[in-house]
């Protein structure tokens, strides 16, 4: 695995791959890699010739009073992992490097950004839609791989290559779960043993309410009030749960057929955020 520091160093490797006429896959992570991620990875080289992963922990996406500085850092234990997995490129730039002198230029994805997560962490999705489009200006890529855990990341992700016309195809790969269901994710390490325990009651609510949904039993707004009640039992601060149309995240009509239940709750110091995705019919 070649590893690299500058976007320059990068663009070197890229267009010498490029002459040799490699197809190219990418997966941008924030580090603290768990097997969700190394899914990611194995699915971008199944997908092209180079596998490329960046590991960079965005400012920009943390609000105030957020977890960037505590963020887990954990560069070598990465570094390994993707060594057994199919990564030749490893792009570990600083934050100067990415944003080297005041940057003034936002990418927002109107809408979609200010729902649900976007509610709850302003300017959220603005620092992830500016430095996937930065990465991707950067990398080059032919296609770009996203976990559906952050469906809505997905889905802002792919309207804001569908608007500026990037010429780069995003493919969502399921969520790696935990033996009990807990969907993997870096901040599950903030848990403690209790609330590790108590963790996978928000998939199990997310999937009795999709059973709910399915049934036809009660409406919508009664099936997310039942939820969040019973999370809040459990000790969960729940910051949203809704049942929305996939297509926009918008909140769902029992008219709607593809649906996505969106949820994100505190536990103690980590918010926890997943979703199921279905078809009614
Ligand atoms: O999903 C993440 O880890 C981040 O939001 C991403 C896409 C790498 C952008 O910083």
């Amino acid at each position: 695995m070649h590893k690299v520091i500058t976007i320059s160093e990068l663009r070197e490797t890229v267009r010498e791959w490029r002459k040799q006429g490699k197809s190219i896959a990418f997966v941008p992570t924030m580090g603290n890699l768990h097997a969700g991620h190394l899914k990611l990875v194995t699915e971008a080289g199944k997908r092209a010739d180079k596998v490329i992963v960046s590991l960079f922990v965005n400012p920009t996406q943390f609000g105030v009073g957020e977890d960037f500085e505590s963020y887990p850092r954990t560069e070598l234990e990465d570094e390994k992992k993707l060594e057994s997995v199919s990564t030749d490129l490893l792009f570990l730039p600083s934050v100067f490097e990415i944003y080297p002198e005041n940057p003034v230029t936002t990418v927002t994805v109107s809408g979609l950004s200010t729902l649900h997560c976007g509610a709850h962490r302003i300017g959220h999705f603005d620092g992830v839609a500016t430095i996937v489009s930065k990465l991707f200006n950067i990398v080059q890529a032919d296609l770009a791989i996203f976990g559906k855990k952050d469906f809505q990341q997905l889905a802002v992700i792919k309207k804001m290559v569908k608007d500026l016309n990037i010429a780069i195809e995003i493919v969502g790969v399921d969520t790696e779960r935990e033996h009990d269901g807990l969907a993997m994710s870096s901040r599950n390490g903030y848990l403690s043993s209790q609330q590790r325990k108590n963790a996978p009651k928000l998939y199990q609510s997310l999937c009795q309410a999709r059973d709910a949904v399915l049934q036809h039993t009660e409406s919508y707004p009664a099936i997310e009030t039942a939820c969040k009640k019973s999370l809040q039992l459990a000790g969960f601060e729940v910051d949203y749960f809704s049942i929305c149309k996939a297509s926009n995240l918008e909140l769902a009509t029992e008219n709607d057929n593809d649906l996505v239940i969106l949820a994100a709750a505190k536990l103690g110091k980590p918010r926890l955020i997943d979703n199921v995705f279905f078809e009614k019919q």
